[in-house]
């Protein structure tokens, strides 16, 4: 779908975003594996966590979807059955790797799928350590999907460092854990996001500069209640629109303030963002709040790299667009992750820069700006990523005759984002 990119008088009101995708596939997995009921409220409904939630029906789970909440009848750890076609992770990364770690333990083979990107994305990194653990998990060629799982015995508890700043791999390792023989360790040279080791409640500390996460097979895990709040990665889309487009006073509603996803607020805070945080409160182990965002004058003198870009890896496409518009200049270095996306994120966002008439760099592991150059409207491709359509439509928000193209892909993390950003 092309869409052409009105130009707005200013966003107003109030908004509330979708629940948090990482907390919602988290609550959906952990429901599947619980003894007892779990009751998740404010589930995200995108793409991806509906990827999720269908390979949670397949895996023969009850599932209750009563609209404001679901209802999960867990049947425990062990209470899976095998499914009778191959699970389908869609665009789902998280969908994936998160499953083989559950997977890997069960006395059943099982095969997961996913389209076109996510066939094209690196597994190496769960296939590595899953292995080290005693899995039997095949990847084709270049250790890409469809994986193959077949039942092994026991799974040996590891210790591991993770080689890859991952949450997703983190977490495969977690619910692999809870399936091996002996206590697993992972360290982190650089902690990622920690709601897998909140949500179940392990046990977590910090020695010489590693961050590490214990799991004990011994755990319980029960159903529970799981409010999820709003995702801050999205929340982020409608903070740079509301600082952007003149004449904006937004205040988005009951969002997540988890300390490893809040630091893209402090950055366009530092940037000269007009944000305000009120009703700052936690809800069953995740700190949330409402955002306020005016329309701001803003300057960048950004260099960022190193440790800083596992914080902000999902936000970098919204915060080069924020960029662009401001006085000054961005460098992203040390984010070659990003070319491991749902689409090469380096690469889509140099394109349609240049696209746009904006001189840039190209790094192999980021890229660098001025911002204020002078720039024309187009058409600007999606590259079938959600986060690239929704960061150059809020571009195009400030240039006349801007049109994005393949604008359906928002589904992914964020349906009804149009309708929120233009009504
Ligand atoms: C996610 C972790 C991040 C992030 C992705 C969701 C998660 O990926 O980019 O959108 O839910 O664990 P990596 O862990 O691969 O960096």
């Amino acid at each position: 779908m092309d869409l052409p990119i009105p130009q707005i008088q200013g966003l107003r009101g109030e908004r509330q975003i979708p629940g948090d995708k990482s907390i919602s596939h988290r609550a959906l997995m952990i429901g599947a594996i619980s003894d007892g009921v779990s009751e998740i409220r404010s589930c995200s409904r995108a793409a991806d966590p509906m990827s999720t939630l269908s390979c949670v029906r397949q895996l023969g789970l009850d599932i209750e979807d009563l609209g404001d909440r679901i209802l999960i009848h867990g049947k425990g750890r062990r209470g899976l059955v095998q499914p009778s076609t191959p699970l389908d992770a869609g665009n789902s990364g998280t969908t994936m790797r998160l499953f083989s770690g559950i997977l890997s333990g069960q006395k059943f083979a099982s095969t997961i799928v996913g389209d076109s990107s996510l066939s094209r994305r690196p597994m190496k990194r769960i296939l590595d350590p899953l292995r080290l653990m005693g899995a039997n998990i095949q990847g084709s060629k270049g250790n890409t999907a469809p994986l193959i799982i077949q039942p092994v015995e026991q799974l040996n508890a590891i210790s591991y460092n993770l080689p890859v700043p991952s949450a997703q791999v983190k977490s495969a390792l977690i619910f692999a854990g809870l399936y091996a023989r002996g206590e697993t360790t992972i360290q982190e040279t650089v902690k990622t996001r920690d709601h897998s080791e909140r949500m179940l409640g392990l046990r977590t500390s910090t020695k010489e500069g590693l961050y590490i996460v214990e799991i004990h097979p011994g755990i319980r895990v029960e159903g529970k209640k799981f409010f999820v709040p709003g995702d801050m990665s999205a929340a982020a889309f409608l903070l740079a629109a509301g600082l952007l487009v003149p004449g904006s006073n937004l205040r988005i509603k009951n969002v997540g303030l988890n300390p490893t996803r809040r630091r893209i607020l402090d950055i366009l805070k530092s940037m000269g963002g007009n944000i305000t945080i009120e009703n700052e409160r936690v809800v069953a182990g995740e700190p949330l709040g409402d955002l306020n965002v005016k329309y701001s004058d803003l300057r960048s003198d950004l260099e960022l790299g190193g440790s800083e870009i596992v914080d902000i890896i999902d936000e970098i496409p919204i915060l080069a667009v924020t960029c662009l518009f401001a006085e000054g200049s961005l460098r992203i270095r040390d984010a070659q992750e990003l070319r491991a996306k749902e689409t090469d994120r380096i690469s889509a966002i140099v394109h349609n820069l240049r696209r746009m008439g904006v001189l840039a760099e190209e790094y192999q592991d980021g890229f660098a700006f001025e911002g204020k150059q002078k720039m024309k409207g187009g058409v600007l491709p999606s590259y079938g990523d959600h986060r690239i359509a929704m960061s150059f439509g809020i571009a195009s928000l400030r240039i006349p005759d801007s049109t994005i193209e393949g604008a359906e892909c928002v589904e992914i993390s964020y349906p009804g984002f149009w309708k929120d950003l233009l009504s």
